[in-house]
């Protein structure tokens, strides 16, 4: 009956849906794009303001921000996002696609939602008062805005004595700023340090900023694996593992068969890879095989990396001969 409710209120709501999503569209690929500022940060961007809106996960600031982001603005928050918000609310509907945590385990239309509960919860971990973690590093943070206000558990990132940094291209990080400012959020206690990971160390340009690398640190590194080469991600890892004993690194990948449009996911793979291309104009290059057994798969990935697997959830189903579209893991140096 909810779910009737959900799809008679989004046919009602379709006129105002098919303007906004053009609308955005033409943003993104128009003005957004073309200055170097990333499109994809967009797509976890507002599966967090969806869950927000809808009343699954709370995220004040990205409800606040939105109106300011580039390819955003008040007009298409009306048109898109708060139609299919209020659609939710008033039946009552959020199926799996709304629901958060999710379910386990995770489809295509749900996994965002699972990626999203595991690094919060690895960031509250992080950020808890008993953790000995002190520096809270956001690699490609893109529209992140988990460094703004409290996680959904109450932990609260900016509260504590944790310094915080946020780490990606200048154009992206510019644009995220002024952002924050406009929309009045105080983003005095963030280090940002822009960086583009293909022309420079991240650490190096964070050391630059005040980072220690001799304090143990927490690093989030969220939907950004897929877009580095091979050897940009071992780079990165192999900078991890030699950071304080007790830092760690919490990142996604996507499987090698999906990045490379190989059996299983020859068709899925192929639509991504002209999506992302025509529309952000980005592409994939990187992928953990996720061929059973998966979770074997990743441990071979990191054998001589200095890095210890804490923790690896499948984005997908990994019993019997499932081949997951990519996984979650936390690692500790
Ligand atoms: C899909 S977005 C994810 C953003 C954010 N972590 C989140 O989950 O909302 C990918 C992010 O990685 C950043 N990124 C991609 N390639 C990069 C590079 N070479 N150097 C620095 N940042 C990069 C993009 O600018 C973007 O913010």
């Amino acid at each position: 009956m909810r779910a009737l409710l959900f799809v008679l209120l989004c046919a009602v709501f379709s006129p105002l849906l098919m303007v906004g999503s053009m609308v955005f569209a033409f943003k993104v690929r128009f003005v957004n794009v073309p200055r170097g500022i990333s499109g994809t940060a967009y797509e976890p961007y507002m599966a967090r303001l969806a869950l927000h809106l809808i009343g699954s996960r709370r995220d004040d600031v990205s409800e606040r921000i939105a109106p300011h982001l580039p390819a955003l603005s008040p007009l298409i928050m009306g048109l898109l996002v708060k139609p299919m918000a209020l659609a939710s609310r008033w039946s009552g509907f959020r199926g799996s696609f709304f629901a958060y945590p999710g379910p386990r385990p995770s489809t295509l239309m749900t996994f965002i939602s699972h990626r999203t509960h595991f690094f919060d919860t690895a960031i509250a971990e992080a950020a808890a008062a008993d953790s000995p973690i002190r520096q809270l590093v956001f690699l490609g943070a893109g529209w992140d805005t988990r460094s703004y206000c409290p996680l959904p558990d109450g932990a609260d990132p900016s509260g504590g004595g944790v310094k915080i940094f946020e780490v990606d291209e200048p154009p992206t990080q510019e644009a995220k700023v002024r952002a924050l400012r406009d929309a009045g959020v105080d983003c005095d206690h963030v280090t940002f340090a822009p960086t583009d990971f293909n022309q420079q160390s991240w650490l190096e340009s964070l050391t630059a900023h005040g980072f220690d690398k001799d304090v143990p640190t927490f690093i989030l590194w969220e939907g950004v694996t897929m877009y580095l080469d091979d050897a940009a991600v071992s780079k990165t890892l192999a900078e991890v593992a030699g950071l304080a004993p007790g830092s760690r690194i919490a990142f996604d990948f996507l499987g090698r068969e999906l990045v490379f449009a190989e059996s299983p996911h020859v068709l899925l793979g192929n639509q991504m890879k002209y999506a992302l291309k025509s529309y952000y104009g980005e592409s994939m290059h990187f992928g953990i095989s996720t061929a059973a057994p998966a979770r074997q798969q990743v441990l071979d990935f990191f054998e001589g990396r200095g890095l210890d697997v804490e923790n690896f959830e499948p984005l997908g189903r990994e019993s019997g001969r499932g081949t997951p579209i990519g996984g979650l893991i936390l690692a500790a140096a």
